[in-house]
């Protein structure tokens, strides 16, 4: 047998390998954080998640997603048991552009990522106050790696 084709076969597999191992640890765990279960995706306790030097708009952001986003999306958006957290790759500007935030508040979401049932449309919420909680998000999203 040709021992540089079963070098090659073995490398592809050992690569394939780590990529799988890879993506599995980016999924959302159902590990209990702070001693309360999280059972539908919360990964990461908000004690655990870093903050950057908010800006005003980011500012005027955390005010209004913490009283309109973060019953389901969780304080410093890890998530709750109603709703996914923004800290995921489902979620990074290239895979939900702030076109799909815009559209979630107008028109709502309808289940198809998760099992945490619909959002609601929240048709209150101006687009420029979405602007600052999408900028805060952004924020969050980005001093912890998911960009
Ligand atoms: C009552 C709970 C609830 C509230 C309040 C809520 N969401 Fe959601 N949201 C959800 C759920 C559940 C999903 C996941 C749907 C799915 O993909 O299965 C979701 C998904 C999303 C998505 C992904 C949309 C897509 O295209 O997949 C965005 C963006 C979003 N929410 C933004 C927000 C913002 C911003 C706020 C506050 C202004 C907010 N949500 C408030 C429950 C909520």
């Amino acid at each position: 047998m040709n021992m540089n084709i079963v070098g090659l076969a073995v490398g592809a597999l050992v690569i394939g390998g780590v990529g799988v191992t890879f993506l599995k640890s980016e999924e959302p765990t159902n590990r209990s954080v702070d001693g309360h279960s999280t059972p539908k995706g919360q990964a990461f306790a908000p004690k655990d998640i870093k903050l950057p030097a908010f800006n005003l708009t980011e500012k005027r952001g955390e005010a209004a997603y913490t009283e309109n986003c973060a019953a389901c999306h969780g304080e410093r958006t890890v998530g709750t048991d109603q709703g996914p957290p923004f800290l995921h790759r489902v979620y990074v500007p290239g895979h939900h552009g702030d076109a799909a935030f815009y559209s979630a508040a107008k028109i709502g979401v309808r289940q198809h990522h998760w099992q945490f049932g619909n959002m609601p449309p929240l048709p209150d919420i101006s687009d420029g106050t979405m602007k600052s909680i999408i900028a805060y998000i952004r924020g969050i999203q980005s001093v912890n790696g998911f960009e």
